[in-house]
């Protein structure tokens, strides 16, 4: 469906999860999107296509699922990439040698590792601060864009968007915001003035803990047209299975998402009378700094939790100890996973911006699944009082 179309369809967030995009289903209707697991399409003649030509280029099972990706951002265009980091490293070819980047200091460990690594070889410049804070100081006459999240991973800070967003329109340099941490159903950062909006599809989008993919999500067509022409050249878009998997996974976002949240705001409460925890960083908490912005900008809190325990062996204990979720990487899914930043996700941080950021060995992330809370507590109660 095209974005004038969408655009007039006035529907809930719900209805939306739906994917219903009647103009492009299948010959046969299916109401069940088709894999079209295939590489190539025929033509009948030397210019007769059927509108698919390869699918490293375009793929209708990818095409449902950006029409469906757009849609719940409220954007006229997405990419779908094969991981989160495939669309974080596409927006970066953007730019060229010389070009300046200004990007938060607090950043999911893998698109700092691009940044310092790939990006910095290819002649990118950064400035790393809290952007939170203003970025008028930083910016230069090669200044080309700011990159944040927000809330931040794995220390929950809050940008408002849309402040941010005067500024970077003032001085013509893009704003590119990851939205992974809320998903699109809780905050729309292209409607808050943000320039180019990214997700890790792996985590709440697809939200089964069962696939990988990105997103790329923008209003600007000539900035659409550049990225397809990236993606297609470097071979970078999701696969039709994954496609269907992140559509089949949408479907259920809203409800996963509202019930992961309405857990998440439990535990932080228990966490935050829990003798055994030192500091929890919740956005959803009243007193977390960024709570106002949140309330503005957003309309949920999302279900992501990092706390802080009393010592590095008891948080080593209780990865340890737990039975009911799991250790592991990611977040976003139905299960609960805890992670331990400093040796996981953030591991490729150098140490002494992971220490200004307070990422220490005492410091515990928790991706809060659809699980029963009680359960989740109980969980809690288990492992604090076997390691205490
Ligand atoms: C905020 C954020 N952005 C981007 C990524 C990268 O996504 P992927 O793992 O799908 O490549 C992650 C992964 O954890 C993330 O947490």
């Amino acid at each position: 469906m095209d974005y004038e179309k969408r655009k007039k369809w006035n529907v809930s967030f719900d209805t939306k999860c739906q994917g219903t995009d009647m103009s492009i289903l299948d010959q046969y209707n299916a109401i069940s999107y088709p894999i079209y697991q295939t590489a190539t399409f025929s033509h009948r003649n030397i210019g007769e296509q059927t509108g698919f030509d390869y699918s490293r280029q375009s793929n209708p099972t990818r095409q449902q699922v950006e029409s469906v990706v757009a849609f719940l951002e409220n954007a006229e265009h997405a990419l779908a990439f094969s991981s989160g980091m495939a669309a974080v490293a596409a927006v970066m070819e953007l730019f060229h040698p010389g070009d300046h980047l200004i990007v938060d200091e607090d950043l999911y460990g893998g698109s700092i590792r691009l940044f310092n690594t790939i990006n910095a070889k290819n002649g990118i410049e950064f400035t790393v601060a809290d952007v939170s804070k203003g970025i008028e100081e930083y910016i230069r006459p090669e200044t080309r864009a700011v990159y944040l999240e927000t809330p931040t991973n794995p220390m929950m800070h809050v940008t408002d968007i849309r402040e941010l967003a005067g500024i970077t329109k003032a001085h013509g340099i893009l704003l590119i915001v990851d939205n992974t941490f809320l998903s699109p159903r809780f905050q729309n950062p292209l409607d808050l003035g943000a320039d180019i909006v990214l997700h890790s599809g792996t985590k709440y989008i697809a939200g089964h803990h069962d696939t990988i993919g990105g997103f790329i999500v923008l209003n600007d067509d000539e900035l659409d047209a550049r990225l397809r022409l990236i993606s297609t050249t470097t071979g970078s878009a999701m696969a039709p299975l994954d496609s269907w998997l992140t559509l089949r996974g949408i479907r259920t976002l809203a409800v996963r998402m509202d019930k992961a949240q309405e857990n998440a705001f439990k535990i932080a409460q228990y966490l935050k009378e829990s003798p055994y925890v030192t500091k929890v960083l919740y956005p959803g908490l009243p007193e977390h700094p960024g709570y106002e912005i949140m309330k503005k900008q957003a309309s949920g809190f999302g279900a992501m939790i990092s706390f802080e325990v009393r010592s590095a062996e008891f948080a080593r204990a209780v990865l340890e100890n737990v039975e009911l979720f799991y250790f592991a990487e990611s977040l976003g899914g139905t299960q609960t996973l805890i992670t331990y930043p400093l040796t996981q996700t953030h591991a490729a941080v150098p140490k002494q911006l992971r220490e200004k950021n307070g990422i220490t060995d005492r410091l515990l992330r928790l991706s809060v699944g659809i699980e029963g809370a009680q359960d989740l507590i109980d969980e809690f109660e288990r492992v604090f009082s076997a390691v205490k």
